[in-house]
């Protein structure tokens, strides 16, 4: 069986869906494996260490992809109308995997079943003990976390630690991070490092005591509101209009003695709840920074601008898009291990190819399409 690993070709795109060690592990259980010329560039990683670990180096795509029989992919196929279309030279049959935003670009899917390919979404990996070391989102979200502390700090006009010095005391620079998920969370390690005085608010009330033992104060909106806030699957709820308004309040509050905000919360499938309007933005001091991790699904805060980072009344908005890819490096890494765990699920060591249990709770969760059909529960029908 051929797995093949293309070039990422999204714009700002520069992790790689393999390494040379999950190659050497592909090639070791049986597989053939062909990497794009390039692919790993963005990431560090040259053609010769993917030959080194086994992989041949292909030039051009279709070559790549005319006999691949899984295709591992970092982002969603881009299609004609943005350049190239990387799913038509895909044989009937062929397994593509990759973070597909499928919930996003449910048109995408169909053209997967119409393609008859099987699409596999790994950010729809359920979140079972069993499956966190498939969890992309997991593995991604935290590198976003420790990156946007670094971007904040970067431009922040004053440091983060307390410094006494003989020209007098710096205060910590004040840090509130909003949404204590895995980003957030990690994000609350990484700013306690650099020395600031950390803030957290979580609408889950389960976060509270994560919070604490980082070191961080959580700030406290609602407590009985909050038990209900998590879904079983350990994700946010939407909240109703009267907790939404006491958060606000909580939120504008804190934000007044805030230097750096960093927003990280979503609701899957949903735009991001907006957690700091333009007025609390107004109340904020001059230099302060926002580093809203949730820009590219509309952002926590309206003034923030996907992609740039603009100031507005006075304050830094640090809208970086893709955050795990300014990590490429290690962002690739975990992600190709993610993937490695994933196909390793479905392989059979006999016939040294796959055997899909098509039962398996992490395959129907994550699989798309089968058979020219549309069959992930939340999209068919
Ligand atoms: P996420 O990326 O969907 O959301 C980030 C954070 O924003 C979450 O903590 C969420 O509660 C919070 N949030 C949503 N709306 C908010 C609002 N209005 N105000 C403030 N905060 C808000 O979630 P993430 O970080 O991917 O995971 C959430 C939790 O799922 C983790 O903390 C963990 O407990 C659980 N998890 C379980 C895994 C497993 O068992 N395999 C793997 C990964 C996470």
């Amino acid at each position: 069986m051929k797995i093949a690993v293309p070039k990422e070709r999204r714009p700002g795109e520069a992790r790689v869906a393999a390494t040379p060690d999950t190659v050497k592990k592909y090639v070791g259980m049986g597989f053939e494996v062909a990497v794009e010329a390039g692919a790993g560039e963005g990431a560090s990683l040259p053609d010769s260490a993917f030959a080194a670990a086994g992989a041949s180096i292909a030039n051009g795509l279709d070559s790549l992809l005319r006999d691949a029989d899984i295709v591992l992919k970092v982002a969603r196929p881009v299609t004609a109308e943005e350049g190239t279309d990387e799913l038509a030279p895909l044989k009937p049959g062929a397994i593509l995997i990759g973070h597909l935003a499928a919930l996003q670009h449910r048109d995408q899917v169909a053209a997967y079943a119409k393609a008859g390919i099987l699409a596999a979404a790994m950010e729809l990996v359920p979140r079972i003990s069993r499956a966190q070391n498939m969890d992309i989102l997991s593995s991604q979200s935290n590198l976003a976390g420790y990156k946007a502390v670094l971007d904040a700090a970067a431009h922040y006009g004053r440091v983060v630690p307390m410094m006494m010095t003989a020209a007098g005391t710096v205060p910590p620079a004040r840090v509130l991070i909003l949404g204590a998920g895995v980003a957030g969370l990690q994000a609350i390690a990484t700013a306690k490092r650099l020395g600031g005085a950390i803030f957290a608010f979580d609408v889950r009330a389960a976060v509270k005591e994560q919070v604490e033992s980082l070191g961080a104060k959580f700030v406290e909106v609602d407590a009985a509101a909050a038990k209900e806030a998590e879904t079983a699957g350990g994700y946010a709820k939407e909240m109703g209009a009267d907790y939404q308004k006491k958060q606000a309040d909580k939120i504008h509050e804190t934000l007044k003695k805030t230097d750096i905000a960093i927003t990280t919360a979503l609701i899957p499938g949903k735009p991001a709840p907006v957690l700091i309007t333009e007025e609390m933005v107004k109340d904020m001091r001059p230099g302060s920074v926002i580093v809203d991790l949730a820009v590219e699904a509309g952002g926590n805060c309206p003034l923030s601008e996907r992609g740039k980072v603009v100031v507005k009344h006075g304050v830094t908005l640090v809208g970086y898009d893709n955050v795990p890819s300014r990590l490429a490096g290690d962002a690739s890494q975990l992600y190709a291990k993610n993937l490695l765990n994933f196909v390793s699920l479905s392989y059979d060591k006999e016939s040294k190819g796959l055997k899909i249990n098509w039962d398996d709770e992490v395959i129907k969760g994550t699989l798309l399409t089968r058979d020219g059909k549309v069959i992930h529960p939340a999209l068919a029908g």
